[in-house]
């Protein structure tokens, strides 16, 4: 029995922020979400996130998720302190108290799991995650005899300077046996360099207490400041493209590439250079994405090709190809085998089967039918200045250049438009429709100055 807690009452004075650290996001999610996430995967039996600076913002952002717990910390005077606010919602709990720090988001759930099984499996009364680290300075440093047993943790402030050559480093992630922590948490005190209570010191009278070292240090890394944040996500870059690397997917200079881990790719996708997958997007099998794409929260069917285009909040089906420099947005779709060329602009509007709309063209609420072609610079006028309109084209319609779609509007099937229309008024099936003022040619004319200077 398994209960999480969640240290995530700190302002992270170093972020310069006004916005609590927890909440800085890294890839898409909050850091605390991060920590949330890497925490489901044990299986928790209850969630608790301790609270204290902008409390209200942090129980805001997580609103959507059922099950928390949140307990305020009302002033932060340290990860003992904080600890110490759990004991009224834990009393009589009987399980394992799994503590997180809210500005470690890079924790792996094999990492979690791994602790707590030691834990369980020797019956320890604390369990500490620690790393070696190339880097120790600012962690607190950790002492343990040849069998894991912990014999002292000192933080690094606290620490002599033969301490400080010391490179294994407590992860703040700590399991604990609840009913043995809620027995001495009461005799903390603040007597050290920072006066605050320190949950390191909690450790200093448990037994036994044994450490697992992370095999990975860089999961362990802590946020502190603007620079770690984006170390942080490099790492995590670093691990969401191997993984997809390893899974068949080609991507062509990782570096220039990123990609959030909520992203979803199929074997034998090419990802090209300058390009940014983001939110809950799927590219299916053999798609080609790149140079210069961004593609947010859309699915991407089989053997497409996307270039220098931006795809948000869309769908675009198999056998497609969009851009160079095409924008689709606002529920966009795009059926099969169509081709979505140069400078158009989609918005919540449907593309039938095997349509083409080359160029130059803004189609806005608009449903277009299977097998049609819109002409260059064809435009839907789908705003009146008060309200969105739709425009319907039939299947195998085809528009003219420079027309002007006025919403709203029901253009049937098998229609022809002549190039420079305005159209305003439906049109049935199986029709031509011109809509232009008619030309006009004057033979022999000229401007009076030309006739002058002949
Ligand atoms: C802590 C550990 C240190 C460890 C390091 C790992 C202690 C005394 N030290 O140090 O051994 O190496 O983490 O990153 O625990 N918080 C609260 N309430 C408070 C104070 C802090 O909720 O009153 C939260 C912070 O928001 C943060 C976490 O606890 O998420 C850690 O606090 P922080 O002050 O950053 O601890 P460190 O000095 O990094
Ligand atoms: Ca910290």
């Amino acid at each position: 029995m398994v209960a999480v807690a969640i240290l995530a009452a700190g302002r992270g004075t170093r972020m310069k922020s006004d916005l609590p650290k927890v909440l800085h996001r890294l890839g898409g999610r909050s850091l605390v979400e991060r920590v949330l996430d890497s925490a489901a995967q044990v299986n928790p039996l209850r969630r608790l996130v301790i609270v204290g600076y902008r409390g209200d913002s942090v129980r805001e952002s997580l609103a959507a998720r059922s099950g928390l717990e949140f307990v305020e910390q009302p002033e932060q005077l340290g990860t003992g302190h904080a600890i110490q606010q759990l004991l009224p919602s834990l009393k009589g709990f009987e399980g394992d108290l799994l503590v997180l720090n809210g500005d470690v988001p890079l924790l792996r759930p094999q990492t979690l799991q791994l602790l707590i099984k030691t834990h369980q499996d020797n019956g320890n009364a604390a369990t500490i995650l620690t790393a070696q680290v190339p880097n120790p300075k600012g962690y607190g440093r950790v002492f343990c005899d040849g069998n894991n047993v912990l014999t002292q943790i000192v933080e690094d402030r606290d620490c002599s300077q033969a301490q400080k050559q010391n490179r294994r480093v407590n992860a703040g992630i700590y399991c604990f046996r609840w009913s043995d922590l809620s027995e001495v948490l009461p005799k903390l005190t603040s007597r050290n360099e920072q006066q605050e209570y320190y949950l390191t010191d909690a450790v200093n009278y448990l037994n036994p207490v044994m450490t697992v070292d992370v095999e990975d240090y860089q999961e362990i890394l802590g946020i502190n400041d603007r620079k770690q944040l984006a170390t942080a996500y490099s790492i995590l870059q670093t691990r969401i493209k191997d993984d997809w690397m390893a899974q068949g997917v080609t991507l062509i200079d990782p570096d220039s590439i990123t990609i959030d881990d909520t992203v979803v790719l199929q074997p034998d996708v090419v990802i090209e250079p300058q390009t940014h997958l983001r939110g809950q997007t799927i590219v299916q099998a053999r798609s080609h994405i790149g140079p210069g794409s961004l593609i947010e929260n859309s699915q991407i069917g089989e053997d497409t090709a996307i270039l220098f285009s931006v795809v948000r909040d869309s769908v675009v089906k198999s056998g497609s190809t969009i851009g160079p420099y095409a924008h689709l947005k606002g529920h966009a779709e795009v059926g099969a085998h169509c081709r979505i060329g140069n400078f158009v602009e989609l918005k919540n509007t449907t593309i039938g089967d095997r349509t083409n709309v080359a160029h130059l063209s803004y189609l806005g609420d608009a449903t277009i039918g299977t097998k049609a072609n819109i002409g260059g610079g064809t435009i839907t006028a789908n705003y009146d200045g008060v309200k969105k309109h739709r425009t319907l084209i039939g299947d195998r319609s085809k528009t003219g250049v420079n027309n002007s779609l006025i919403a709203p509007l029901v253009i049937g099937e098998d229609v022809t438009i002549a190039a420079g229309s305005t159209i305003h008024e439906d049109l049935p099936n199986d029709c031509l429709a011109i809509a232009r003022a008619r030309q006009v040619v004057k033979l022999g004319w000229r401007l009076k100055s030309q006739t002058e200077n002949k």
